[in-house]
């Protein structure tokens, strides 16, 4: 054959190879609404960067017919690209080829491209859409999800990883995406869940819908495995980009600097009175949030689930920074079983990839009640303690208003080694409440003095006097300094200056043994 009927030939596969299942069931994806997989890699990555790989790679399964159902590619498209310039690894389910079903030749790729990730120090985006399991191989396909299990584990902390899901995602399936730091579900096209509407009928008799089982909003607001639910597949992906851009590219690496153009020494006039008079009255904690960061411009993670504490991805000076904020606005901000997982594994994110964290705080404690305590309150309310005691990464804390008790302790406290602790004026940093403390301390006596309300109110009063206040806490140095609202973005930004070549260990070990 001569050179120009080799190109010839090569461009003829390729042709075939990028065809997938074939035009009926692109047409197919596309009448449902959905991109295939190669339209979604093409919005992700920059233009022309996508370099693909095992484009001929063809499975080895001789039984059910399938030696006559042979598609160069298998059922997925992976490589590497570029996103504003910076290398990424990819992989995209195709749902044209067997419903993207997993078959060992298909792990085998995936398995490939993680493992030139995790060598080559960068993230990995995985687009899932697939019927899971491919039913003809059988064990070889449960083989080669755990490979892909076993590498989202040693990639964990090294690399970021993320999963967009774009159509099904079901059975064991869910657990590589789960173990990934980032899922992005795409609503009323994506769902997750173990076992589908028809198995839960038959064993719990449930009548339930796809949607109401593992769509998008139920795992963004409810479950939590979703950290977005995006309304479009370029809704999806474009978080993907802007997430990315907070990031390092792995764990031996800083997030990129990025040019600041907002005054470093900004003062908010907002924040003099954003506090209201009334201590139990709410306020949004993300206006402070914005108000401090460059350029107002915050990236929430998990916005649905657990909004009484708020966590996301900001800048200062152009550093890259997780904010985490107890939120007033939402049950008075208080601390919870989800609220505490939910900072604990952003925190710890921010850990393994030297990301600053910078800590808002305003809680009244941890949530009373039966349905805290039987769901494990305390297992789970020590996750966050324990994530903020191991983070070496800068830990800039600002009290606004309340931090009461154990609270007050977990919230980035100076005795968990944060860095720089700052307290507003309007901080009250005490075991409880005022009103509790009195009916505590002086319960017998106002009983017997004939009028218990005003003698509550009067001890009350003077319990806040004495201790509600944050001076306490700067006498002894739990608080390094008690700020000017209207400077707390010019505080931060010091604070993270001085803190940039901070170094901090913690014991050697072979891992710690977090609360599950
Ligand atoms: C092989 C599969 C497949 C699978 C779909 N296909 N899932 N082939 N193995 N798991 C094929 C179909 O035969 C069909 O081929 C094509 O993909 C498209 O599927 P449709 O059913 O036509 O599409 P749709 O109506 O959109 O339904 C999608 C679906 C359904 C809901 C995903 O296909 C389905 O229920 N599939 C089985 C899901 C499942 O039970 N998987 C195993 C889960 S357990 P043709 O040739 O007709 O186009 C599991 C264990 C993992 O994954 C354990 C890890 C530890």
């Amino acid at each position: 054959m001569d050179t120009n009927k080799q190109l010839d030939h090569l461009h003829q596969l390729r042709a075939e190879a990028r065809l997938g299942g074939g035009q009926d069931r692109i047409d197919k994806q596309h009448a449902m609404g959905r991109l295939t997989a190669r339209e979604r890699i093409d919005l992700l990555l920059d233009a022309d960067s996508f370099e693909e790989f095992d484009m001929f790679k063809i499975h080895r399964c001789k039984d059910f017919g399938m030696e006559n159902t042979v598609i160069p590619g298998d059922g997925v498209v992976t490589g590497h690209g570029t996103i504003h310039g910076r290398i990424v690894y990819v992989f995209a389910q195709d749902f044209t080829v067997l419903g993207g079903s997993l078959s060992e030749t298909l792990a085998e790729k995936i398995c490939k491209i993680m493992d030139l990730a995790m060598k080559n120090g960068a993230p990995v985006i995985g687009l899932n859409d697939s019927g899971g399991a491919r039913i003809q191989e059988g064990i070889e396909s449960l083989a080669g999800y755990t490979e892909i299990f076993l590498r989202n584990v040693m990639a964990s902390g090294v690399i970021p990883q993320i999963s967009a899901i774009f159509g099904p995602c079901a059975g064991g399936a869910v657990y590589s995406p789960a173990l990934t730091d980032f899922v992005i579900m795409e609503r009323l096209s994506s769902y997750m869940f173990l076992t589908g509407p028809k198995v839960v009928k038959s064993v719990t008799h449930e009548d339930v819908t796809v949607e109401e089982l593992g769509g998008a909003d139920m795992h963004s607001s409810q479950s939590g495995i979703s950290d977005y639910a995006a309304s479009s597949t370029v809704d999806a992906i474009d978080y993907i980009k802007r997430l990315l851009s907070f990031l390092p590219q792995n764990n031996f690496e800083t997030a990129p600097l990025v040019p600041c153009s907002d005054p470093v020494d900004r003062p908010s006039e907002i924040l003099q009175s954003i506090i209201p008079e009334n201590p139990n009255a709410a306020y949004d904690i993300k206006d402070v949030i914005t108000e401090t960061v460059d350029n107002g411009d915050f990236f929430e993670i998990k916005e649905q689930f657990a909004p009484n504490l708020v966590v996301g991805f900001a800048r200062y000076n152009g550093v890259s920074v997780g904010i985490v904020a107890n939120q007033p606005a939402y049950l008075s901000g208080v601390l919870d079983i989800d609220s505490s997982i939910k900072g604990a594994r952003f925190v710890r994110f921010c850990d393994c990839f030297n990301i600053p964290v910078v800590t808002f705080v305003d809680v009244p404690g941890f949530l009373p009640g039966t349905a805290q305590e039987y769901g494990g309150v305390i297992r789970n309310g020590a996750k966050i303690l324990y994530a903020y005691a191991e983070a070496t990464v800068p830990k800039v804390t600002v009290i606004t208003r309340k931090a009461y008790g154990g609270a007050y302790c977990v919230m980035s406290s100076k005795h968990l080694r944060g860095d720089m602790n700052y307290a507003w004026p309007s901080a009250q940093i005490a075991v409880m409440g005022s009103k509790g403390a009195a009916e505590v301390l002086y319960g017998r006596q106002a009983r017997e003095s004939g009028d218990a309300a005003a003698f509550l109110a009067e001890k009350e009063e003077e319990y806040n006097e004495t201790v509600a206040n944050p001076y306490i806490a700067a006498q002894r140095g739990y608080i390094d300094d008690i700020i000017i609202p209207s400077t707390t973005r010019a505080r931060i930004i010091k604070a993270l200056g001085i803190l940039q070549n901070k170094r901090d260990t913690n014991p050697m070990k072979k891992h710690g043994n977090i609360p599950m």
